[in-house]
Order: structure tokens, then sequence, then C-alpha cells
């Protein structure tokens, strides 16, 4: 099995720094894809309601035999469902067959009356009940950042934002890491868009590894938590291979030169309220 590094988060509980993301996987290839996923070495399976495919990541973990406590599982509530967090979250975990989340986020900053603001506070209420592990939020912004921390005093552990070599938010990862909060990237490869790059790939041929395993080994160096989603095995396991490349500072910096501002996925501020995922 591939040893993949952990990372400790600032409540004191180590997550893979490598996990394996669901986003855009079908319902119906979600259990194959999540057991090959287990079977090829990862222990981190980074979920959300909003990809309808949580009862098939459920029983792909209760078929890989794998005990509960050997696989971090992180799910995300939804914005639709953030009027009502608990039952959301027991929705959640009846679906994945469990009693607790390692990581909760709040999916979105969702605008509507600021609620998200009471959403951290009810996702403070229910870690103490012991149903989530760690909260941590997601497309958040520093000004998001800093009106829940302002509100509760409570940092999240981790802020998932769209990352990859031609968008970096550079803004976003500062706020995040001043705060002491970790960085999770989706879309790590950037959809694949940036593996094309003929930087990406003179970097990758010089350490006889491939050019998703050049960007992964880029993320992982600046502590970045990745969550790359593949359908095909032997690119699961290619992606769970970069954690041993060690990229040279010059290196870094080549592949930290090629921010475009491509963004994939929808900015948080500039979306209007009717436009925001469900
Ligand atoms: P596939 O499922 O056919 O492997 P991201 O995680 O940045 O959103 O990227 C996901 C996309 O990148 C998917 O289309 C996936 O396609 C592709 N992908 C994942 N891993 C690799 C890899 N190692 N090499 C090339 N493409 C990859």
């Amino acid at each position: 099995m591939p040893d993949v590094p952990s990372l400790r988060l600032h409540d004191g509980r180590s997550i893979p720094q490598i996990g394996f993301g669901t986003f855009r996987v079908e319902p119906g290839e979600t259990q194959q894809a999540v057991e090959e996923a287990l079977a090829a070495g990862y222990r981190h399976i980074d979920g959300a309601a909003g990809y309808e495919n949580e009862k098939e990541v459920g029983a792909a973990v209760a078929a890989s035999g794998l005990k509960r406590s050997d696989v971090w599982l992180t799910s995300k509530l939804r914005n639709g469902d953030q009027h009502d967090p608990r039952r959301f979250l027991e929705k959640t975990l009846t679906e994945l067959g469990t009693d607790h989340l390692d990581l909760y986020l709040i999916h979105w900053p969702h605008p509507t009356l600021g609620r998200y603001v009471q959403t951290w506070k009810d996702l403070i209420e229910l870690q103490a009940e012991g149903l989530i592990r760690s909260i941590g939020v997601s497309n958040f912004l520093p000004h998001h950042l800093d009106d829940i921390v302002a509100e509760t005093g409570v940092v999240p552990v981790v802020d998932q934002i769209e990352l990859h070599p031609s968008l970096q938010q550079r803004d976003a990862q500062e706020a995040a890491s001043s705060r002491g909060i970790a960085v999770e990237a989706w879309s790590p490869l950037g959809v694949g868009q940036d593996l094309t790059d003929p930087k990406v790939v003179e970097i990758a041929e010089a350490h006889d590894a491939t050019p998703a395993q050049a960007v992964l080994a880029w993320h992982l160096a600046s502590g970045t938590i990745v969550i790359p989603k593949s359908l095909n095995p032997q690119r699961m396991a290619e992606n769970l291979g970069a954690a041993p490349i060690e990229l040279s500072d010059d290196e870094l910096q080549r592949i930290d030169s090629l921010e475009a501002g491509n963004r994939i996925g929808p900015h948080p501020d500039t979306l209007a309220d009717s436009q925001y995922p469900r």
C-alpha cells in the first residue's frame, strides 16, 4: 500500500493528505469507484450531500471490509439544507451508514441572510454532541472566514477551495494559513486542464513522473490537502503515487508561475443568490 502522508489539523486530528474526490461521480458508478479507490489505498473519501451519491459511498465502505476508524469520511451541508443542519447531517449519516463524520463542511457561504454564520454555530453544536469529529468550510473567502470567527471564536480546521496551478487563490490561501486553517484543494488537477502545460510536462519528465503526479506533488509541498477524482483505477494509483515526489524550489516556482485566473467553478461572491447550487 502506498504511504500517504497525514496532515495534523489545528484541532489535533490527522487527515490523510491525499483523499479521493467523489464530485461528478454518477450514483451508478460510485460504489465501484470508491471500492477501487479503497483497494488502491485511499483512506480518505471526500463527499457531499450535493453530489447525490452518499448511499453508494457508504455501500463501498461497508463492502471494503475496512474498519470505520480506518477511513476518513468528509461530507458537506448543501446550500438548500442550511436551515436545518441537524436533519440533513442525520440523513447523510444514514446514507453513509455511520454514526459520525470525520469532517463536515459548510459547502458554500450562501449569501442569503448571512445564514452561514448561524450554520457555523449549528455545526459547533453538532460537533459537541459527537456527530462530527472536525468542522470546516468550503469555498469561503477571507471575509467569510472573518465573519464566522469574529462571531464564534471557533476557527474551521479546513477551507476547501478550488485550487490548481492555473487558479491559486493566494489571498484565500494566505487568509486560511494565517489562521491555522488547512487548505484543501478541490479540482487539484484543474479537471485535467492543467496537465498539458509544457512546464508541467517537463517537470514531470524530469522526475520520471506523470503530469498529474507533478501537480499533486506541487500541492503537497505547500501543505495542501488534495482530493483528485478519477474513475480509472490506474490513475487512482498514479495519483496516490505523487506522495514521495519532491520538487525542487525552482520547479515549485515554475508551477507557481502558471497562475492564470482560470476559475472553473462559481465565484462565491459574484454568483447571484438564485444561481447558487441548491
Ligand atoms: P478520469 O476520471 O477519466 O480519470 P480534478 O480532480 O482536478 O477535478 O480532475 C478530475 C479529472 O481529471 C477527471 O476528468 C479525471 O478523469 C482526470 N484525471 C484524474 N486523475 C488523472 C491523471 N492521473 N491523469 C490524467 N487525468 C486524470
